[in-house]
């Protein structure tokens, strides 16, 4: 027998409010996990002190223990791609770049974001691959309109970052989120068969939009710990990922942007 596809949920006014508040919390998080980087630092500090964060908001980290995952945040350094693990020993270098996906869980309400961040000075290719990583998003996030369908989102990534040369992570993808981490639906960052649309998107969605783009190969291997996955030909990689929400007039609402972070689709209105 089929196994029936999850349904995608659909958030009221009083849920996407509750989304909301979530969200809200990890972009002032991340906005204090940005300015708390620096050369010399370990990935295990950033991670002790983002859980003290979380928890300090009367939040709890919802990526600890999930799926046996050991820490609060994912740390992923230059050609890690995502979930590393955080560690004593993994020390930030000049010109690393430094992958912070964070999650957290407040009145029953999910939140997921991830940004790449320089330390000290980089190579001009990496600070290209991190702006382009965003732009990505925007491009993606565009399309996330009722009416529109789930694959002009994932197309519209791939289209944007095409020219680029860059390679598109396959093996991970985003997904919808709400009173859980991850909900349906799968939401991939690469072009979908020209017949193939994806389901039709509606008003109350609420979705976790996670472009993650190398520099090189899109190829990618897990390492032995069952977690941290990382490049193949070992060339850095960068992460951009709100979690977003159809408003009910339809258009895309980013919920999760720290509180002194631009908008780029205000200036679309
Ligand atoms: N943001 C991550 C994702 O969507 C969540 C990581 S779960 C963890 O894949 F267990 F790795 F923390
Ligand atoms: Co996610």
């Amino acid at each position: 027998m089929r196994k029936k596809r999850e349904q995608v949920q659909i958030k009221t006014e009083e849920q996407l409010e509750k989304m909301r508040t979530s969200c809200r919390m990890l972009g002032e998080l991340h906005a204090k996990l940005r300015d708390f980087l620096r050369v010399g630092l370990s990935t295990w500090e950033i991670d002790e002190y983002g859980e003290h964060l979380i928890r300090e908001m009367g939040a709890v980290p919802n990526f600890k223990n999930y799926q046996g995952y050991p820490a609060s945040i994912c740390i992923s350094v230059n050609d890690e791609v995502v979930h590393g693990i955080p560690s004593k020993e993994k020390i930030l270098e000049d010109g690393d770049i430094v992958s912070l996906d964070c999650g957290l869980v407040y009145d029953g309400y999910h939140s997921d974001a991830a940004r790449t961040w320089g330390v000290g000075k980089l190579h001009p290719n990496a600070e290209q691959l991190i702006a382009r990583t965003r732009e990505s998003f925007y491009a993606g996030v565009r399309h996330a309109v009722a009416g529109g369908h789930l694959f002009d989102i994932s197309n519209a990534i791939a289209d944007y970052l095409q020219p680029f040369g860059y390679g598109i992570v396959r093996d991970l993808t985003g997904h919808g989120i709400g009173t859980k981490l991850h909900e349906a639906p799968v939401i991939p960052n690469y072009r979908m068969p020209m017949l193939q649309k994806g389901i039709l998107l509606e008003a109350g969605m609420t979705l976790a939009v996670e472009p993650m783009v190398n520099l090189g190969t899109w190829r990618v291997y897990w390492e032995d710990d069952g977690w941290t996955v990382r490049t193949q030909d070992g060339a850095p990689s960068a992460h951009y990922e709100n979690t977003i929400a159809i408003r009910p007039d339809g258009l895309p609402e980013i919920l999760t942007l720290m509180p002194d972070e631009p908008n780029e689709l205000e200036n679309d209105r």
